[in-house]
């Protein structure tokens, strides 16, 4: 059992002030054992009481570098006594959007913005500025941020609540969306180029855009089959559909120019956030000229206060010239092809039904006999052994979302001997769940 005193007293505090004393859902476990963190540096993390951690969540992605990177803090440091916002344009701004631009490939033209959420919400707008259509195509179990627009068969939604294969559902994420919103959301699985080609003929006249997460980054990381990502691009070629991919977790991850890069196939948009920062808010949202020239005055709104301001903008150049002077990321993809190779092993010599998933990057798996492809398949999967085993680490130092869907985030400061600590408590943890589980086995959630 880990120490659990003085998180235990921020934690009654912040339940006081704070809805479920969080500033995220997703940071909720219960009135117990919601963690809290003091501090990180590198790949580690310390919660209030000391417990020291190999952290795999990195803030759920954004600490490409490593937590408290000195080169990062040192250029936003320097950057803050010139001020921080001026309700105008900066030099900075233009030379870290020209840096975007060369780094990722169809980048023609952006506009920055704070969070992930307002990314996305952004090239969904523009999207049907550029069409003259209102309706989308998202896939169930990706996760575009919080906007109304967005929250509908995500990776939160039950997965008994989606409807047939053929015709699915479009379920609502909690209350507090306006009904109507639903109709302009169509939803589909993942790798279903069969459903797209259909919907599609059916229905372009009203389909604005296809928004995905080229890798599935709310479910364990599931990467498109081959040809999928190809077939969209083609699909919206012909139909005049904007293709967007939510870049908020592959983006400046995959490779410095994102998925793009990393599975050859450009969309007109992308929405950036996570590691373009490295902890510092910052987002982006651009691609083809044409599109991103609509946006001003009178024609296509988007704003922010806090859109290209300093800090953000000193801590994204920081992080796009470390990507671009060493391969910070093609080292990472190394060591993350290591601990998978690794994990897996560990899985197989005891006997568990796995499937490996996502990029090396972004890695995950899954306790499955049958092959995933999309968030449906995820009822194949055994949640209760998983989390089990994720547990195990967690209170013996290493700390990856303890739920399947959150792949694992490697960071630059990942190094050879913390894969090897981690393998080591994955060992452990692995053989004190399999006494537990003796005839464990895929399938958990298909009640
Ligand atoms: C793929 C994806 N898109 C969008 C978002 C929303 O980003 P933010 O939390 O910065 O609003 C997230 C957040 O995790 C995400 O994973």
């Amino acid at each position: 059992m880990l120490k659990r005193e003085k998180a235990q007293q921020i934690y009654d505090r912040a339940m006081k002030v704070m809805s479920k004393g969080v500033s995220s859902n997703f940071r909720y476990w219960g009135p117990t054992t919601t963690p809290v963190v003091a501090r990180g540096k590198g790949a580690k993390v310390w919660d209030a009481d000391g417990n020291e951690f190999i952290d795999y969540r990195l803030g759920w992605g954004p600490m490409i570098l490593g937590h408290a990177d000195e080169r990062v803090n040192q250029a936003v440091h320097a950057a803050i006594e010139d001020g921080t916002i001026f309700a105008a344009c900066t030099e900075l701004e233009v030379i870290v959007a020209e840096k975007i631009c060369n780094m990722v490939p169809g980048m023609e033209m952006l506009r920055f913005a704070s969070t992930g959420t307002e990314a996305t919400m952004h090239s969904l707008r523009v999207a049907r500025a550029y069409t003259g259509r209102e309706k989308f195509i998202k896939f169930e179990g990706q996760y575009h941020g919080m906007h109304d627009y967005a929250l509908f068969s995500t990776a939160s939604s039950n997965l008994k609540s989606l409807g047939a294969r053929r015709s699915p559902v479009a379920v609502q994420v909690g209350s507090g969306i306006p009904k109507g919103i639903r109709d302009y959301v169509i939803t589909l699985p993942f790798n279903d180029s069969e459903a797209v080609e259909r919907v599609v003929k059916e229905r372009y006249w009203e389909i604005a855009a296809i928004m995905v997460e080229p890798a599935l980054g709310n479910s364990a990381g599931l990467e498109a089959e081959p040809g999928f990502l190809a077939h969209l691009r083609k699909v919206c070629d012909e139909y005049g559909i904007v293709l967007i991919f939510d870049e908020v977790k592959t983006g400046f991850r995959l490779a410095n120019g994102g998925a793009r890069e990393a599975y050859g196939v450009i969309s007109d948009i992308s929405a950036y956030a996570k590691s373009l920062g490295n902890g510092y808010p910052v987002a982006v949202f651009g691609g083809r000229r044409e599109i991103m020239e609509l946006i001003g005055p009178g024609s296509v709104a988007h704003a922010g206060t806090y859109g290209g301001n300093a800090l953000s903008m000193a801590a994204a150049n920081a992080v796009l010239d470390i990507l671009a002077a060493s391969p910070v990321l093609a080292n990472l993809a190394k060591r993350g092809q290591r601990l998978k190779s690794g994990l897996s092993e560990i899985l197989s010599d005891a006997d568990l039904p796995h499937q490996m998933t996502g990029h090396p990057n972004m890695p995950g798996f899954l306790i499955t006999e049958e092959k995933v492809t999309d968030y449906r398949g995820m009822a194949h999967h055994n949640d209760e052994v998983y989390n089990a085993i994720l547990f195990h680490m967690y209170e013996h130092g290493v700390w990856a979302e303890i739920d399947a869907r959150e792949p694992w985030f490697l960071c630059e400061a990942h190094d050879e001997s913390l894969i090897d600590e981690t393998l080591n408590r994955f060992q452990d943890a692995v053989k004190a769940v399999k006494a537990n589980y003796p005839h464990a086995s895929g399938g958990g959630n298909q009640a």
